[in-house]
């Protein structure tokens, strides 16, 4: 069975934990795009030509914990604006879009440029305040210091860099099911993704 769920949104509105989620729930597969930029942007950071590096991308540079740092992701925001960059890590994510048994995937493009026919399209968003707060707790938890205010600069930076460029810009697909998180608990942001794709594969 082919089953594709598209899950966009901007910088840290929860589309990782509720990919997860639904993932576990449909038993799909689940393929956090936002990981491929990341691992071009600390590539590039190291040095690296940003198109070879995202040309000679391999799945397991994806298994790297660094890639959650707040300068890796600046940095995939800067070279997710590059044509080439983009048009090489499509085949993959594609592939994966169409493996036999569902796949979900969250990004900024999935249900508009990468999976334009996805079965289901969510596009999960928050407050940028909000989902700074989440994302400050988050890198908090994991030791990592940094201020809240440092955290709310970088999300709402990377948000208008990733909605204002040229090439897959950010935006919800005229399909898709928005789930505005802003008020709501993870479980009930959960409970609204799971319902949406529970009526997609009733209507298949
Ligand atoms: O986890 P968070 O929402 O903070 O970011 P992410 O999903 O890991 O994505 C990091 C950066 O990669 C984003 O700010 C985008 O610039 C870029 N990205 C993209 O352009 N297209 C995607 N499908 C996924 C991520």
């Amino acid at each position: 069975m082919i089953f594709t769920v598209a899950i966009d949104g901007p910088a840290a509105a929860g589309k990782g934990t509720i990919s997860k989620a639904v993932a576990a729930q449909f038993g799909f597969a689940h393929l956090d795009t936002g990981l491929l930029y990341r691992a071009v942007g600390a590539k590039v950071l190291a040095g690296v030509d940003p198109v070879a590096a995202a040309q000679a991308l391999d799945p397991h540079d994806l298994e790297d914990d660094s890639l959650r740092t707040p300068a890796v992701a600046q940095a995939a925001s800067e070279i997710a604006v590059i044509a080439e960059v983009r048009s090489a890590l499509v085949a993959f994510q594609r592939n994966f879009a169409t493996r036999d048994g569902g796949a979900v995937l969250d990004g900024r493009d999935i249900g508009t440029v990468i999976c334009p026919d996805a079965s289901v399209k969510l596009f999960v968003t928050a407050s940028a305040e909000r989902r700074a707060e989440r994302r400050f707790n988050e890198l908090a938890a994991k030791g990592m210091k940094i201020a809240y205010d440092q955290v709310l600069t970088d999300v709402k930076t990377r948000d208008a860099r990733d909605r204002n460029r040229a090439e897959a810009p950010l935006v919800a697909a005229d399909d898709a099911v928005e789930i505005d998180t802003s008020d709501m608990t993870i479980e009930q942001a959960i409970d609204a993704a799971i319902e949406a794709v529970r009526s997609g594969l009733g209507a298949q």
